[in-house]
């Protein structure tokens, strides 16, 4: 089905198992050029931590939708939930084969596109919401899920657009249709949460990481191809900057001040009616 390269590429450099912004209690302390991925792993632990606590009680059955690499599923399943994984990414069914085997149902295939006799307490859509068409994320929400039952989406949504063409305003939805489609099919927004102040600090740290070691890197390569292939060297570089350059638009999306000018990163949690 295939493989979001992207997400293997953090999976691969974090080396956790959350495939998320992770969570920071007190932003205002922290120290960035400080920061290990230690504690960025933390951080991670601590965003399941969190968003775990706005699961109701009653709750015993979930679905984990775009699972990811397994953190949260492995985090819920030590906690006594009824766990079962979705995912359309061929890595990450990988993955979760090799975390779980037999222990843990995985569905590979689309939301849109899942089908299941069994109805869930609660859908957890855990910075995966983005990804899922809003109506038919929300019908089909309504299918899979018990009479009364949850979803708890947590991920960032446009709360503002200009005539810009930011990356922040692509790959997300729209929060007002969003709250819109939740109602016309039949949620109740029972509790929500602005976390964009205990996310941000991800984004600061991967930005300090590009600025201070990956731009001198390239620069550095660029120096050393024109030094040691002078004639050949333009031709080449030529290319290279303008893939560069269109990966470097890319990199507006590590700006966290971009992200709060557009963005805001929601917990949501709605109750079928
Ligand atoms: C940013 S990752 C979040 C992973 C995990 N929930 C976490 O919090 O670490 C987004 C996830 O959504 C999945 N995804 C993408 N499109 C999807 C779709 N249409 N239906 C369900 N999951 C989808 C991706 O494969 C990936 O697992």
């Amino acid at each position: 089905m295939g493989v979001d390269n992207i997400l293997k590429l953090y999976a691969e450099t974090i080396r956790s198992s959350y495939l998320h912004y992770g969570f920071w209690d007190d932003p205002g302390l922290i120290d960035i050029e400080a920061l290990t991925l230690e504690d960025i792993k933390k951080a991670q632990n601590r965003y399941i931590e969190n968003l775990s606590s706005y699961i109701p009680k009653a709750v015993k059955s979930i679905l984990d939708v775009g699972c990811g690499i397994g953190g949260n599923a492995a985090y819920l399943l030590d906690k006594g939930y009824d766990i079962e994984t979705l995912s359309p990414d061929d890595y990450q069914r990988k993955i979760i084969n090799q975390k779980f085997g037999d222990q843990i149902p995985f569905h590979h295939c689309k939301f849109e596109q899942f089908y299941s006799k069994k109805k869930f307490d609660l859908i957890l859509e855990s910075e995966s919401a983005c990804y899922i068409k809003i109506d038919e994320g929300f019908s089909k929400a309504r299918v899979v899920l018990r009479d009364g039952g949850y979803l708890l989406a947590s991920d960032y949504f446009v709360h503002f657009k200009d005539s810009s063409k930011s990356p922040h305003l692509k790959s997300s939805h729209d929060i007002n249709k969003y709250l819109e489609s939740s109602k016309s099919h039949g949620f109740n927004l029972i509790r929500e949460f602005d976390q964009t102040d205990n996310t941000m600090i991800t984004l600061d740290y991967g930005k300090y990481f590009m600025d201070r070691f990956i731009e001198p890197s390239i620069d550095y390569l660029k120096y050393s191809i024109k030094k040691n292939y002078p004639k050949t060297s333009s031709l080449f570089l030529k290319l290279f900057e303008s893939k560069i350059k269109s990966k470097k638009e890319q990199l507006d999306l590590l700006d966290s001040v971009l992200f709060r000018k557009y963005r805001k990163y929601m917990i949501f949690l709605f109750q079928k009616v």
